[in-house]
């Protein structure tokens, strides 16, 4: 099954809540939450108010990305936030399985992310641990970027390891660049979990940008 999750970066900031609900009631299955702090990446977006915020306009997962650096200083605020799923990157965690567990000891799911520079094997150590791998499809700070489509290997080989090892379950998600065009590369290579911004927030009609997602890999 695909999961789709628009990403809020690309919604109107003073309307979230009624934004959130528009892509729930269009068919979206997560909310991907997109949290920048002007260090990792080029860009500043938002914090736990804001989770909490819209954490009361939808039963969907709150699926909250964290591009930050430290993210094991504000984990437990997102968490108490409504976050559902945590997503930390590898490149800002030197402990990244001290984090790992703090998150699922938090009583959310654990996620960490890549970037397109990022080889997958830094993931090997703490798979077994993970609910979700995030493999960014562009390098990330910003929505409406073209898609990397080298970063498709990575999708095989961690779905290839997972595999492996038993973890059927495990959640591969793509961010960035993700349409109709793209979203069938990489659901074929074993992504799942497909992040949208800009392919659903940026169309008029977000019920049938979604669906039109969903038939591109259906
Ligand atoms: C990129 C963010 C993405 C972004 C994707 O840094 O992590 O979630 O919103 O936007 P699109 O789908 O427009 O590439
Ligand atoms: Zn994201």
């Amino acid at each position: 099954m695909i999961i789709i999750a628009p990403s809020i970066l690309s919604a109107d900031f003073a309307k979230l809540g009624q934004e959130v609900r528009e892509v729930e009631a269009g068919g979206a299955d997560w909310i991907h939450v997109d949290v920048m702090d002007g260090h990792f990446v080029p860009n500043i977006t938002l914090g736990p108010p804001i989770v909490q915020a819209i954490r009361p306009h939808t039963s969907l997962p709150l699926d909250v990305h964290l591009m930050i650096e430290q993210p094991e200083r504000y984990i437990a605020d997102f968490v108490k936030a409504g976050a559902d799923y945590v997503t930390v990157h590898a490149e800002v965690c030197p402990h990244l399985h001290r984090v790992v567990h703090q998150i699922k000891e938090l009583g959310a799911k654990a996620g960490v992310a890549i970037n397109p520079g990022t080889p997958a094997h830094v993931l090997q150590e703490v798979l077994p641990d993970l609910d979700l791998v995030l493999v960014m499809t562009v390098n990330p700070g910003f929505g409406g970027q073209a898609f990397i489509e080298r970063t498709v290997n990575k999708i095989r080989q961690i779905r290839e390891w997972a595999e492996q090892s038993g973890q059927a379950d495990l959640h591969i998600e793509v961010d960035g660049g993700i349409t109709a065009e793209t979203a069938p590369l990489v659901a074929t290579a074993g992504a799942n979990v497909l992040v949208a911004g800009s392919a659903v927030y940026g169309q008029a009609d977000r019920a049938a940008a979604i669906a039109g997602i969903r038939s591109s890999v259906s």
